[in-house]
């Protein structure tokens, strides 16, 4: 059966609630209203640093396994290294959730959170870093007096309340009156089920559940499915797989699938290699193929050029140089001057603009920017100027992609263009 998700960049996105949700998610950088105080940036800092400890630790915890067995771990006695690689969310998605934290705080959104499962500690003590009520349960006691231990070494534990016993009798014995519940263990099918079911009457109105895992396992992706048809959930978002589920007054029914906002700069040094040989190959092959082109073709002066491609889309192309001058990352993005002929989407235009002009501090910053707008890394490949090494992205755009910058503020701004 076709999934009834829509598959959406965060600028993409028309509902302002789902909008601002997504924006906090992925956006990041300049795209977030959040004030980066000195607090919050050390608060931050000490987390991450205690993550890298933990990954070194020596220590061992004997684990009393409540949910859904592990894929990693055999035995019970589990190095806290090891927990701490394979089990606690990322930076990424801990900091994206404290970025949505603060931004509905300062919209005065009413702000108790509960983590069902806390492991070590460090997603619960970033949720604690917002400001946000918070209360966390984990049906280990040797791993809460753990992450206890760590809450007091970054001097958090004041704020966070922590519960030890299974999900389900937690559950029992709880008032709730929560307005996000973050699901983050147990990943089995008819326990995810149950405890959503129960949550209903424990959320306050207009709350949230965020489920982890939800493609975990075959199981785990029937009860997302089934989450879905569920008509009191009217609307969803899944992102970096686990699913948020709202039950909004009038907020029409959308069921959206957020796609990451940039290239990850992992994934990006593992492929370098590879895209370099690719990149060179093909620009060996354009050579000769640009050699046997008519006179009128040579006449192209533009640095990026705009074509159409034989097999399908149209699309529209632009180049990123990288390199470093005295220490400094310099970034320089083009697009083609067909941009600015291209239809009636005057903001579209005037957002590639403002990237064209902004001084970006790094790369990654720069994809991630071009990538929430739509723009692809069509090859990459570095060269080894006098001055140093110069990475080379060639972009692309589909033409009929090119979407409107903030589709509700304008009713008479239609998708793609008329050029
Ligand atoms: C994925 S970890 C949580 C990671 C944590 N939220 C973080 O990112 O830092 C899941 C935790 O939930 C606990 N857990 C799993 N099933 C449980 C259940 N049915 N009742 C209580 N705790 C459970 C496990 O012991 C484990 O520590």
């Amino acid at each position: 059966m076709k999934s009834k998700e829509k598959k959406t960049h965060w600028r993409g996105i028309h509902s302002p609630f789902f909008f601002d949700l997504a924006r906090h998610l992925e956006g990041g950088g300049r795209y977030v209203d959040i004030a980066f105080d000195k607090t919050l940036v050390k608060a931050i800092d000490q987390i991450e640093a205690l993550r890298q400890n933990l990954l070194r630790s020596s220590d061992y915890i004997e684990v009393h396994d409540c949910g859904a067995g592990s894929r990693v771990f055999k035995g019970k006695s589990r190095k806290v290294k090891k927990i701490a690689r394979h089990v606690l969310q990322s930076k990424r998605v801990a900091f994206a959730l404290l970025r949505v934290l603060i931004f509905w705080r300062s919209q005065g959104r009413r702000m108790k959170i509960l983590e069902m499962g806390t492991s070590l500690g460090l997603t619960t003590a970033y949720l604690a870093a917002s400001g946000w009520d918070v209360e966390t349960w984990e049906g280990c006691q040797q791993t809460s007096n753990y992450a206890r231990n760590n809450w007091k070494a970054l001097g958090c534990d004041g704020q966070i309340k922590s519960k030890v016993g299974t999900f389900k009798s937690l559950m029992e014995e709880s008032q709730g009156g929560w307005d996000v519940v973050f699901l983050d263990g147990h990943h089995d099918r008819d326990a995810t089920l149950a405890y959503v079911e129960c949550l209903k009457t424990q959320l306050n109105p207009g709350g949230a559940i965020l489920i982890d895992d939800i493609g975990w396992s075959k199981g785990m992706k029937e009860a997302w499915a089934q989450l879905l048809k569920d008509p009191h959930w009217n609307a969803t978002m899944t992102w970096r797989g686990k699913g948020w589920l709202f039950n909004r007054d009038g907020e029409i029914e959308q069921h959206l699938k957020l796609r990451k906002s940039y290239i990850s700069l992992s994934k990006f040094n593992n492929m370098k290699l590879f895209t370099i040989v690719f990149a060179a190959i093909t620009l060996l092959m354009s050579t000769q193929v640009q050699a046997q082109g008519t006179k009128e073709q040579m006449k192209t002066k533009s640095k990026a050029e705009s074509s159409t491609a034989t097999s399908g889309a149209s699309k529209i192309f632009g180049e990123m140089l990288v390199f470093e001058i005295n220490g400094k990352t310099v970034v320089k993005v083009s697009f083609d001057p067909i941009m600015g002929r291209m239809g009636s989407d005057k903001d579209a235009l005037v957002a590639s603009q403002q990237i064209a002009n902004f001084k970006f501090t790094s790369m990654g910053q720069a994809l991630n920017v071009l990538s929430s707008h739509g723009w692809m890394v069509e090859h990459v490949w570095t060269t080894l100027e006098r001055s140093g090494a110069v990475q080379h992205f060639i972009l692309s755009h589909e033409v009929a992609k090119l979407t409107p910058v903030s589709p509700w503020l304008s009713k008479s701004t239609t998708k793609g263009t008329k050029g």
